[in-house]
């Protein structure tokens, strides 16, 4: 894994924006995996910045999103959609109709996730995977289990997680206990992976990540058996 240590969050989010940069300017019809929590935010007001000044643009880019939060809407000022939208997709030239996020509101979330997943591999897989991570080390909505499951599925959230997401909404019992994510595997085929990772609360998952073993219950681990993930964090992370 190679790792990039910044001085602080504005440069970890400009380091973030570059690779994102190249690869557009090297394939500009690639796919992107996205990803959202306050983590990757300054990132993306990067690459609006880069966008509007004409130095990249978006327009032949499809996109698939992590996870969604379920049973929620795609309207409500917390799904995962409405962020994609407010913090990147409503500032660039992308079509938003090639981007997608899974949806809250399936019916049935074991077909959303077999459709999903034949959706990013009939696009021929994501080139490059933008990743945060959970304080506990989740990916995703991958929390730390015993057993992983394999395709895009319903999953419950991990008390903490509940507690760390909190803050976005009215109060703890609005955090919808379950999501709908891709699965580590998915993850792992992506071509290429950068992980963000800011401040002091990330440097527990930033040290598993740098030591020499894997586990579960940190998924974050898993991402060493990938060849090509960069690592970009703040000192606070690296150090904490
Ligand atoms: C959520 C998302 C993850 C994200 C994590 C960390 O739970 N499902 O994809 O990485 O939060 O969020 P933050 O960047 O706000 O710390």
């Amino acid at each position: 894994m190679k790792v990039i240590v910044c001085e602080n969050y504005g440069e970890m989010s400009k380091e973030g924006a570059k690779i994102i940069a190249e690869l557009l300017k090297e394939k500009p019809d690639c796919i992107l995996g996205l990803a959202t929590g306050s983590t990757p935010v300054g990132m993306y007001e990067e690459l609006v910045k880069l966008n509007k000044a004409g130095e990249i643009t978006f327009k032949n880019v499809s996109s698939f999103n992590l996870d969604e939060y379920y049973p929620l809407s795609p309207e409500h000022d917390q799904s995962y959609r409405y962020f994609m939208n407010k913090n990147l997709f409503d500032h660039i030239d992308i079509d938003k109709a090639k981007t997608r996020v899974p949806n809250g509101l399936a019916k049935d979330p074991a077909a959303e996730g077999e459709s999903y997943d034949k959706a990013i591999d009939e696009a021929g897989g994501i080139d490059l995977q933008v990743l945060g991570v959970g304080q506990n080390g989740h990916i995703g909505f991958n929390e730390p289990e015993e057993e992983l499951y394999v395709g895009t599925h319903l999953t419950s959230l991990t008390e903490s997680t509940i507690e760390a997401n909190s803050r976005f909404f009215a109060s703890k019992s609005d955090v919808p206990t379950k999501a709908i994510t891709i699965d580590m595997g998915s993850i792992m085929k992506a071509k290429r992976i950068i992980v963000l990772a800011s401040g002091k609360n990330k440097h527990y998952v930033v040290s598993k990540m740098l030591d020499d073993r894997i586990t579960t219950s940190v998924p974050a681990t898993l991402l060493k058996l990938h060849g090509d993930v960069i690592l970009i964090c703040d000192k606070a992370a690296y150090e904490g």
